[in-house]
């Protein structure tokens, strides 16, 4: 009886344990799991309760990261094998033939970021995409070999590696996106519309077949890619040589050649990425990190929070009138400075301590009137439906995290891929300013700062950004989205540090985006209440809906240091976290 009694304790505390246990896992390391009919592969939007994560745009290359920081790799050793993996499983972005901006904190707090953005080539000119007549050629600058920058990925992640490395195993960190490219990989539904869309233009911009080249893709179909792991095979064994050298390097000339680019040999050798002191600024409490010229991102994110600060956000109901009119005034007042302070701090002086001022930004916003909206001189826009960067957040279990933005600049960049090589070219050329006030792909207009010249950077929005408090490791955030990105991260802060919202809702919630012109404010399908719309129109603003804004991934650390990492639920962006 003893026994039985006993034994029967025993089983009730043994079934406690486990549901409790199960509960317990349950409870610290969530997941919120997206169905799976749409995609082969599991897609995980939320993960809590780890101490390391990884979000990006795609499971595979999420995978990559995790397997790295397994195998003992820091966040920048994970932060490397993403990128060359995503060059493979999101192509339209991920990239070797483009070009970037890092943001790494280390476990002592100390704050570094790399530009690994492309450069104009030597030979470019100022009015290369004008016409005779002084008009813009925009196919130029848009799509085909002329349209490319000098890529910068490949030599940014040496340098990451150089510098932040712990594996110290530049093999290790390319194999997997090799293997992805040699056995294939089943696409996505998401990216087998994409490369349906594409397919009239990859024949008009690519002579030879490529691996995008396909009637119908459907999702499940392998997307093998040959050319491209031969590619990355040179990168694994020679490093930055391996693509700016020798016979990668023939197959972008020659490339050039055939299309009429203007990317030379020299070009490729003499191409640097460069350490600069990443931008900081306070928020409420929060020090914020970002990263500066030549993205206008830090610069616009720490504008947009100084000139927020003094206003009682979170006394306002979310998407009321009263909050996105103060956000759109705030927003419009960033981009005319975006327009015409800023560019390539190695060829223009800009003036970071004025523009990053209090009192400039608090004069900024004494013409903020709460019941009238301001006006930006009326401008015809650009196209700015194609918006494919893609960012990353990554923090490792010692606490290091890396936020890292990479382009092509529109979808699948140029269009045009390295015969031979696999890699599709950089669109990037478009986001100089090609004719002062004449608006890009994104419908941003810009002045003298942002010219085309040899060997200049051209100005950006990437914002990747690092947050801490009390100087511990807070918020690791980022997004693809073109004039987007800097309006989209903006939000996501305010919607965790003013309006209290989890990380996941503060990545799943609507977003909308002003940027000085075209004077309109562009939202999300369903921001906006129809009464709130109408109490903004009589304002004076000018509303217009929109495809979905930006594609955040971000991590948020708690007190104990435990992770909860998100990936947007607006495309096939995975997160995990162990
Ligand atoms: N190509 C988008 C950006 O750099 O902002």
């Amino acid at each position: 009886m003893y026994y039985k009694i006993k034994s029967h304790i025993f089983i009730q505390k043994t079934v406690f344990y486990v549901l409790f246990g199960t509960l317990l896992t349950l409870y610290l390391v969530g997941c919120k799991l997206q169905s799976s009919d749409t995609t082969p592969y599991q897609i995980t939007k939320e993960v809590n309760g780890g101490r390391a994560g990884v979000s990006t745009a795609h499971p595979l290359a999420t995978k990559v990261g995790i397997d790295i920081l397994k195998k003992g790799g820091n966040a920048a050793d994970a932060a490397i094998a993403v990128q060359f993996a995503l060059a493979v499983c999101y192509p339209g972005a991920g990239n070797i033939g483009g070009g970037g901006f890092l943001l790494y904190r280390d476990t002592k707090g100390q704050v570094v970021s790399l530009d690994f953005r492309e450069k104009a080539p030597k030979a470019a000119t100022t009015d290369m995409y004008l016409d005779s007549l002084q008009n813009p050629i925009t196919d130029a600058s848009f799509n085909g070999a002329l349209a490319a920058g000098v890529p910068g990925s490949v030599d940014g992640m040496v340098k990451v590696f150089e510098k932040l490395s712990k594996l110290k195993n530049w093999q290790i960190l390319i194999q997997p996106a090799v293997e992805l490219a040699e056995k294939g990989f089943p696409i996505t539904q998401g990216e087998a519309d994409n490369l349906n869309e594409h397919q009239s233009l990859f024949e008009k911009y690519n002579k030879h077949q490529t691996a995008f080249h396909k009637k119908n893709w459907q999702k499940g179909d392998l997307l093998i890619q040959p050319q491209l792991a031969n590619t990355l095979k040179h990168i694994l064994s020679k490093g930055r040589d391996g693509f700016y050298k020798g016979e990668v390097a023939d197959q972008l000339i020659l490339e050039m050649k055939r299309g009429g680019g203007i990317i030379s040999k020299n070009d490729l050798e003499s191409y640097q990425s460069v350490w600069r002191s990443p931008l900081s600024g306070n928020y409420r409490g929060y020090k914020i990190y970002s990263m500066g010229p030549p993205s206008s991102g830090g610069v616009a994110l720490l504008q947009m929070l100084q000139m927020t600060e003094s206003y009682s956000l979170n006394q306002m109901e979310y998407h009321s009138a009263a909050h996105v009119h103060l956000m759109a005034e705030v927003e419009r007042r960033s981009f005319a400075d975006r327009a015409y302070y800023l560019g390539d701090p190695d060829f223009v002086d800009i003036p970071l301590s004025f523009l990053l001022d209090s009192s400039y930004l608090s004069k900024r916003m004494s013409g903020f009137n709460p019941r009238m909206a301001s006006i930006s001189d009326s401008i015809t826009h650009g196209k700015p439906e194609s918006e494919e960067t893609t960012h990353f957040s990554i923090v490792d279990s010692e606490g290091n995290a890396a936020s890292v933005t990479t382009t092509l600049n529109g979808s699948y960049g140029a269009l045009t891929v390295v015969e031979g090589a696999g890699f599709f070219l950089n669109n990037e050329m478009d986001d100089f300013s090609i004719k002062p006030g004449f608006p890009n792909m994104y419908g941003l207009v810009g002045g003298e700062a942002n010219k085309i010249e040899p060997e200049k950077r051209m100005l950006s929005s990437m914002t990747p950004t690092i947050i801490t408090k009390n100087d511990s490791l807070f918020m690791v955030v980022g997004t693809p989205g073109g004039s987007t990105i800097i309006t989209s991260v903006f939000q996501v802060i305010v919607n965790v540090i003013d309006f209290k919202m989890s990380l996941f809702d503060a990545v799943n919630e609507t977003r909308f985006h002003h940027q000085w012109k075209p004077d309109q404010i562009y939202t999300e399908n369903g921001c906006l209440q129809p009464n709130v719309k109408m109490v903004l129109e009589s304002l004076g603003h000018k509303i217009k809906e929109r495809e979905p804004i930006g594609r955040v991934e971000a991590i948020l650390v708690d007190r104990n240091k435990l992770l909860t990492v998100v990936a947007d639920p607006r495309g096939d962006d995975d997160a995990q976290g162990y």
